[in-house]
């Protein structure tokens, strides 16, 4: 049987002054996704690599628990930052997968735009 192709996930990105860009990319990463899309406020420097923090993003609290809380890694590299959270993720970390659809992340200091 053929492999049936999967839906791209269409993910939103809250910038810090407000505004959303939403969009799907194939991609392997939240961060690449931003990437692509031309969000301000992720910048990937490192390409995922754990050793930047330039990717962070905040998830809303009700997809926290489906996608995963920051690995101890990712909390190494955050931990310092004034916006770091309990929702706080590294977003190069999170795979893109179809049940990531319709999901909206934050980049930190877009709360208080
Ligand atoms: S891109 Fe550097 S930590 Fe995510």
């Amino acid at each position: 049987m053929p492999d049936t192709p999967q839906k791209s996930p269409v993910i939103g990105f809250v910038q810090r002054d407000g505004s959303v860009i939403s969009g799907t990319a194939n991609v392997s990463s939240v961060m690449e996704l931003a990437l692509e899309l031309g969000v301000r406020g992720i910048e990937g420097q490192c390409g995922g690599f754990v050793a930047c923090g330039t990717c962070h993003v905040h998830i809303p609290e009700e997809w926290i628990e489906r996608i995963g809380r920051a690995t101890p890694d990712e909390i190494t590299m955050l931990e310092y930052e004034p916006s770091f959270t309990p929702f706080s993720r590294l977003s190069c970390q999170i795979a893109l997968h179809p049940d990531l659809d319709g999901l909206v992340v934050t980049i930190p200091g877009a709360e208080y735009a």
